[in-house]
């Protein structure tokens, strides 16, 4: 018999200024850590005034880690050190294993007037911290929607839902990363394994996510999971809610993070801004 999980932690995301200059909404970073382990932070940069975020995030380093962005509406551009420029449209996902080092640029733009999007980080265990950068560009037309039950659908980024699986594969941490509609009233039941974290963050709408809490959470609101339990249990209210959903592998490993770039150990991280400061930063170029 299935038990749900609890929420251990609700936190209403922040608004943050990164880059050159964007004003965005962070949902938990480095102030959190460890509780998200294997994710370090999420970013909320959805946004209708261009002036909050047409500064973007010009070139800049990442050692050690994943980040993961998926866009709702408009486009990010995007371009690196190993000679990649592209955008992720709306839909879409960018997969991006900065491993040992990337310098990348990435420019938020809206089409007809609208842009928003999320980017997570998932942790790299020391063991691959220095692996080959890599990139899984998912199409939206790749990301499939399943119907689980009447009144809900999910968007399966990666992992599991209904026997279904999603596009990104071979992650260190065995990340799952779902975007879920509830129509209003409907219930969503979904499998986490033992030991995993597991977290939503509110999205639209509203939505208890637990028999205990008794306040539907709503819009850019960050719920995180305790490990007792081998399920979470959600329910729409009368709007409907939507939500990502995440689950992962915790590392356990100490974080030494400083700014784009999260290492083990304080001369890991010395090391990666010496490299940078004088030219040796990138050890794969295309
Ligand atoms: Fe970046």
């Amino acid at each position: 018999m299935s038990k749900p999980r609890e929420i251990a932690r609700i936190l209403k995301s922040r608004p943050t200024l990164e880059g050159a200059g964007v004003h965005l909404n962070r949902a938990f970073g480095y102030n959190e850590i460890p509780d998200f382990d294997p994710f370090l932070l999420l970013d909320d940069f959805r946004s209708d005034r261009p002036k909050d975020y047409l500064a973007g995030f010009p070139w800049h380093p990442h050692r050690g880690i994943e980040t993961v962005t998926y866009m709702l509406e408009g486009t990010v551009e995007h371009g690196d050190s190993m000679g990649h420029a592209g955008s992720v449209d709306a839909g879409c996902v960018q997969w991006m294993t900065a491993g040992s080092g990337i310098i990348h640029q990435e420019m938020p733009k809206p089409v007809k007037g609208r842009m928003g999007g999320f980017q997570l980080w998932v942790n790299l265990p020391r063991k691959y911290k220095m692996m080959d950068p890599r990139y899984q560009e998912i199409r939206a037309e790749e990301i499939p929607t399943v119907t689980v039950q009447g009144g809900v659908s999910a968007k399966v980024i990666c992992g599991t839902v209904a026997g279904v699986s999603g596009p990104v594969r071979d992650i260190m941490a065995e990340p799952e990363y779902l975007d879920v509609s509830l129509e209003p009233d409907a219930q969503f039941a979904h499998p986490v394994k033992p030991g995993y974290m597991a977290a939503v963050y509110v999205i639209g709408g509203s939505g208890r996510f637990d028999q205990r809490n008794n306040d539907d959470l709503m819009n850019r609101t960050m719920a995180l999971f305790g490990k007792e339990g081998d399920s979470v249990d959600i329910h729409a209210g009368k709007n409907g809610v939507r939500f990502l959903f995440f689950s992962g592998k915790p590392l356990r490993e100490p974080i030494a993070w400083g700014g784009p770039i999260v290492m083990n150990t304080q001369e890991e991280l010395q090391q990666a801004f010496d490299e940078y400061g004088n030219g040796t930063f990138i050890k794969k170029a295309s």
